[in-house]
């Protein structure tokens, strides 16, 4: 009896090993991604002349902005970010929103 109660505490276990991977978006994955933006947006997201602040940026303006660049609805006169956006999923500008977001603005 002891091996079923110990499969079913590891079920519990696991079950909340996923719910701990969160619906919105990831941090600690936002920040791996966010490396190819530093390039342009700056290690601290703040931008410069050129490339506008991200950091402490609102998710879900984000996520929304994200998306119009990849749609074609918002363009960019260099198609810097059309190039950077390209092959983001959902869930990859879900994690760059929420790390930007993290992130202290200007
Ligand atoms: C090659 C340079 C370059 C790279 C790489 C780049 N960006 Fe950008 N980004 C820009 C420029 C330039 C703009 C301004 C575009 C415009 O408005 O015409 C911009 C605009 C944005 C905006 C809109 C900001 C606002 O205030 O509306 C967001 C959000 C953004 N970038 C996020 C990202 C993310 C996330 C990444 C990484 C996946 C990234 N960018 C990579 C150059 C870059």
């Amino acid at each position: 009896m002891l091996t079923k109660k110990l499969i079913i505490a590891l079920m519990f276990v696991l079950m909340f090993a996923a719910g701990g991977v969160q619906a919105g978006g990831d941090v600690t994955r936002g920040e791996e991604l966010g490396v190819d933006c530093a390039d342009c947006h700056g290690d601290d997201g703040l931008g410069d002349e050129d490339v506008p602040g991200i950091a402490g940026m609102d998710p879900a303006d984000m996520v929304k902005e994200l998306k119009a660049f990849k749609s074609g609805e918002r363009e960019d006169e260099e198609e810097d970010m059309v190039d950077s956006v390209e092959d983001l999923s959902e869930q990859d500008m879900a994690d760059l929103a929420a790390y930007f977001a993290s992130l202290p603005g200007e």
